[in-house]
């Protein structure tokens, strides 16, 4: 049985810890699955998206679109989610972030497996059989985690694959300004699993693919699911030095 710690609704945001260099930025991300209620003011929000518009783009395109959500039209949103998931009406995603099973060829099936494990299993108490409780869990993804802030990211449906690539790099830009600030966020492709819910709901135009949302707001520390730490393979993993050795 999984247990949400209640948090009292804090009125300022916590003392801020926020990271100075990027290395600091870069470490310190993590997919966080449980925020503080405490408001981020819209000024910050806009600042944060202004740097991340300072993301590379192909020849400067800057493809990438934004819906905020916030207050009552979040709530309105995440209410929708909710119905169409209960539903199981409006499914449709723009684009394939998640083949099926037979789409992950190793290591990556081994991968994720082990992260299911470590984020149901060994954070959460979720047995690989208990699925109202894994439910449960995943149903928190449409209420951006309880973030006070709902993102959602889109990009040029043309040309598709440069615009992705260059939203991907405005989604990683703003993660790390978030740090900057000492807030947190989590990328959420759950949420295009109801691509056409999304679209009618704020209005997306068809020329727009949807990519992902993102939950943004004050880390709750004291949540276990904000304990999870995720591996990662060592750069002689996956790097390749061609070239004399210089050292
Ligand atoms: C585009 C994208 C979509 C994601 N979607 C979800 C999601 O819907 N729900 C979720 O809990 N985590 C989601 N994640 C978080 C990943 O599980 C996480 O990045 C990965 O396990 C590595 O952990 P870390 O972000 O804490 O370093 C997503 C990550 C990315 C990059």
């Amino acid at each position: 049985m999984h247990h949400t710690p209640a948090t009292a609704p804090a009125a300022a945001p916590p003392a801020a810890t926020a990271p100075v260099t990027v290395e600091d930025a870069l470490r310190s991300r993590r997919s966080t699955r449980a925020f503080l209620p405490t408001p981020v003011p819209r000024s910050t929000v806009e600042r944060l998206l202004g740097l991340a518009a300072r993301s590379a783009s192909n020849s400067n395109c800057q493809p990438w679109r934004v819906h905020v959500v916030t207050g009552a039209a979040k709530h309105a949103l995440t209410a929708a989610l909710l119905r169409a998931h209960a539903d199981d009406d409006g499914r449709g995603r723009d684009y394939d972030y998640q083949p099926g099973q037979d789409g992950w060829p190793e290591p990556f099936r081994s991968r994720r497996r082990r992260f299911g494990e470590s984020l149901y299993r060994d954070t959460l108490g979720i047995r690989a059989d208990d699925i109202g409780a894994r439910l449960c869990h995943h149903r928190r993804n449409y209420d951006f985690f309880g973030a006070p802030v709902g993102i959602v990211l889109t990009t040029s449906r043309h040309p598709q694959q440069s615009a992705l690539v260059d939203a991907g790099l405005f989604l990683q830009a703003l993660m790390l300004a978030a740090r900057g600030d000492g807030l947190d966020t989590c990328p959420e492709a759950s949420l295009i699993d109801f691509s056409p819910v999304l679209r009618r709901h704020l209005l997306i135009p068809d020329d727009q693919v949807i990519v992902c949302g993102l939950a943004l707001g004050y880390a709750d520390p004291a949540h276990r699911l904000n304990l999870l730490r995720t591996p990662r393979e060592p750069v002689g993993a996956f790097a390749t030095f061609h070239g004399d050795e210089t050292e």
